[in-house]
């Protein structure tokens, strides 16, 4: 019995042996910064390269500096070429095939292996491979990646510079699933299709079985079919459908047969849901309305860079699900695989985004000079590679881009002036155009791309079970008349304004029959923890798009009382996506500030002011706002700090939830008892007490203020404000440990230490500015942040001062081993965390 039992299990594992490989291709890495042909070659002598392990930025390693020819608003950090060298040893079985992928090079990347150039990649944010096996000898192989940022300005954001997300060696068979060939979507009745494209490079003729095996989380079988056709139709019982509060994923073995042989095999993560956007009622997931509660999300991660990490992205996915948040654009370009790897298991919703323009460019040397050679592979290649995430449910073509008018030229403008006058609105729109205008055709060019390789058979884009994949295609558009070429050449699902929210009332009348959600929204302009008085005035900056702003502080308030000139408060934007039952949602710009882009200043100003979360990953306070109104969280919130001039008129506001009124004490005596308004001031007005915040102004007096929270007169929560004295120690807390997480992360993991300046009593020093020195044992220092947009610090260092009282040190752990770190400043008492 026992050897029939070894000869079965012999047998199995026989059959379901593929040759495919596939491994992280991220270490022992060699890197300059300088360019030379000669560097592509193998006898190059690499020797006195840096070594370091991918991903890797090397513009966030370097100062700032007004010159630097990004300009502020790409973050005003270095560009220039880079090459990378990989010496390696590869071994194939004869026949079988190797490829080598990146997820992102910025950009412009040349690739040669052992001398041969593989190709070039002008998209900095596209995934792409090549095969690499006729190149391979045995022993020594040497790839040389030649990476050019050096045409600037190219990007309206940081982009970064380098190999800044993962690589991959995969080896296969000669006959092999071909990349990105697995298309796998299901409903929430439990239908599912799956296209299995094959290479058979050995073009032995040979038909392969393909058997596709679904398999529920625990990896219970639940599902197989085989036959010769690449598309399959399966069905599972009772599926355990994908939502945003369970976001249950199965898995599916695609299998390539010969003999009854496995020859390869690939799984696929999918999830059962059915998407539906309505023109009545907005979102739909299974049959469940659903507000979206999104924000945009540059791909930049604060202090590290561009350079993609897990557990930085999932923290930055975590912190924004805590505040409500049910859905992220990645804006406005594709973001690394693995925060689509997140969403699908963090049960968030995913505008995946192609491009930020088309053929008429936005800054001087942007991707609009490849656009005409390149768009429809990289888009193709976008929607190939993303298409199973059960998490995206839109695909847009473009974001803001020039070709909704006829006539719009940013060519000559710089691209602090792009940034301004893109956001402003065009006069030259198309409305007398009789022809079908250029744009149009491409916009509809554009949206068959995607629907095309959505489409699980190119003959008959709708599948038996109506729409299963949810290929809806929506742009991102800042020109909301129905003149827009790209609403009027019908080719959207979805009809997205940016911004331009007092026109929401007219989409019934102008779009009838379409879906409606505001594809971007808000740019509110925030510092935290800096406030501007008094409260219920709504600062414009700039007043207009075309108007300077300067300010001696270089910070905005935290308040919700600052926005740009195009824009709106947060409160004033989601009073009218709460109230608009056919819009179907909204995505912030943005949910954590981004490195570039600082409106409304100039140098130093090198970062955000829009994000609800500082660059340090600190809430504003506005964060509570969402909070108080997107989560069953219990909500109270009462801002700012307690430390004023004594006499001074303080404006104190208050988010909350569930309770029914909220009471106000100065050192014990009341302050009055608020509730929220019912109705919002007008527009553009701003008030002490709205539908989402009750405010108090009181003189200020040191001492404590206390808010008391109360339901049908009952108390339900409190909160305690102190003056803080001088700055007396620091307070070092775990804000994000990246051990704890279940993520596949292969670097050392991440591990975020907030430093607190506080008094003796250990109340925090809302404006302490110190200089903090940190010392780190058993890891390294990956990065250094305050969450201050003007401060020229640099990323990468020992050292950083305090921002409003706080800082943040990140660092990289190595295996098993101890982490000490500790926290110097010139005047305070030092501080120690073990972990
Ligand atoms: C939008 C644009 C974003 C960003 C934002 C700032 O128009 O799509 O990329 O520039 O304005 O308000």
């Amino acid at each position: 019995m026992r050897k029939y039992i070894l000869t079965a299990l012999a047998f199995l594992s026989a059959v379901t042996t593929s040759a495919r490989e596939r491994q992280l291709f991220d270490d022992s890495w060699l890197f300059v910064l300088s360019d030379s042909a000669q560097m592509a070659q193998v006898e190059y002598n690499d020797q006195h390269w840096r070594p370091l392990r991918l991903p890797h930025d090397w513009a966030i390693e370097g100062d700032f500096r007004a010159d630097n020819p990004s300009g502020n608003t790409g973050g005003a950090l270095p560009g220039g070429v880079g090459w990378y060298r990989k010496h390696f040893t590869c071994n194939p079985q004869p026949g079988s095939k190797v490829f080598i992928g990146f997820d992102g090079v910025y950009m412009n990347s040349t690739v040669y292996v052992n001398g041969h150039k593989l190709g070039t990649r002008p998209y900095g944010y596209i995934s792409f491979e090549y095969e690499i096996s006729q190149y391979l000898k045995q022993g020594d192989n040497v790839i040389a990646v030649r990476v050019d940022n050096s045409d600037q300005p190219n990007s309206r954001w940081y982009s970064g510079c380098g190999i800044y997300r993962h690589t991959w060696l995969t080896t296969t068979d000669a006959l092999h699933i071909a990349h990105w060939g697995n298309y796998v979507a299901g409903d929430a009745k439990g239908n599912v299709n799956i296209r299995v494209d094959y290479v058979d490079e050995a073009q032995q003729g040979v038909k392969p079985m393909i058997r596709n095996i679904i398999l529920d989380a625990k990896g219970k079988e639940v599902a197989r079919k085989s036959s010769g056709s690449i598309l399959q139709q399966l069905k599972v019982r009772h599926p355990h459908l994908w939502s945003m509060s369970d976001p249950y994923l199965y898995t599916v073995k695609s299998q390539l047969l010969i003999n009854n042989k496995v020859v390869d095999e690939t799984e696929t993560k999918m999830g059962f849901r059915t998407v539906r956007f309505d023109t009545k009622t907005g979102f739909w997931l299974n049959d469940k309305n659903i507000k979206l509660n999104g924000v945009c999300l540059h791909h930049d991660l604060g202090c590290l860079g561009a350079a993609f990490n897990e557990d930085a992205m999932h923290r930055e996915l975590k912190i924004m699900k805590e505040m409500g948040v049910n859905a992220i654009r990645c804006s406005h370009n594709p973001p690394a695989p693995e925060l689509l790897n997140m969403c699908d298991t963090m049960g968030m919703v995913v505008m995946d985004e192609s491009f930020d323009m088309w053929r008429r460019r936005k800054t001087k040397n942007d991707y609009a000079r490849f656009f005409d050679e390149w768009h429809k592979r990289d888009l193709t290649d976008m929607v190939k590679r993303d298409r199973n995430h059960p998490s995206i449910v839109m695909w847009s073509i473009g974001n803001e881009v020039l070709e909704q008018w006829s006539s719009a030229e940013a060519d000559t403008l710089t691209a602090e002036q792009a940034n301004l006058i893109l956001n402003a609105g065009h006069a030259t729109t198309s409305v007398d155009d009789k022809e079908e205008h250029p744009n149009q055709l491409m916009a509809r060019h554009l949206a068959d791309i995607v629907r095309e390789n959505l489409s699980f058979d190119k003959l008959n884009t709708s599948s038996p079970s109506g729409r299963i994949g949810g290929a809806y295609v929506t742009a991102g558009c800042n020109e909301t008349s129905p003149s827009n070429h790209l609403f009027k050449s019908g080719a959207l699902d979805i009809i997205g304004f940016n911004y331009h929210q007092q026109n929401v009332k007219d989409v019934p009348k102008n779009f009838p029959g379409k879906p409606f959600m505001l594809s971007e929204s808000v740019s509110a302009l925030q510092s935290r923890g800096f406030y501007q008085m008094p409260s219920d005035s709504i600062r414009k900056a700039p007043v207009e798009w075309w108007l300077p702003y300067t300010d001696p502080s270089f910070n905005c308030s935290a308040y919700d009382n600052m926005h740009a000139s195009w824009s709106s408060t947060h409160e004033e934007t989601w009073d009218v996506v709460k109230n608009t039952p056919y819009c179907a949602g909204q995505f912030i710009w943005t949910g954590f500030d981004y490195i570039g882009e600082p409106t409304p200043y100039g140098f130093p100003a090198r970062s955000s002011y829009f994000g609800i979360v500082d660059l340090a990953g600190f809430p504003k306070d506005v964060y509570y706002m969402y909070q108080s109104e997107w989560t069953a969280k219990p909500v109270l919130h009462l801002y700012p700090h307690w430390n004023w001039m004594e006499g001074e008129e303080v404006d104190l506001w208050c988010y909350y939830n569930l309770a029914d009124e909220v009471e106000l004490f100065v050192n014990g005596e009341s302050a009055g008892k608020k509730q929220k308004a019912v109705a919002m001031p007008v527009e553009g007005k701003g008030a002490l007490c709205t539908p989402y915040h009750a405010g108090w102004r009181v003189k200020y007096v040191p001492g404590e203020v206390k808010v008391i929270a109360r339901k049908n007169g009952k108390e339900i929560g409190s909160q305690l404000l102190k003056t803080a004295g001088a700055p007396d120690h620091l307070r070092l807390e775990v804000n994000y440990d990246g051990r704890k997480n279940v993520h596949t992360s292969q670097d050392g993991s991440l591990v975020y230490i907030e430093v607190q300046v506080v008094d003796k009593n250990g109340i925090l020093c809302p404006r302490a500015d110190n200089q903090i020195f940190f010392e780190v044992e058993g890891g390294t220092i990956a990065g250094v942040d305050n969450g201050c947009p003007y401060s020229m610090e640099r990323f990468q260092d020992n050292h950083r001062k305090a921002f409003n009282g706080k800082c943040l040190l990140v660092v990289r752990t190595k295996k098993n081993q101890p982490l000490s770190i500790k926290a110097k400043t010139y005047d305070l008492k030092n501080a120690n965390i073990n972990l």
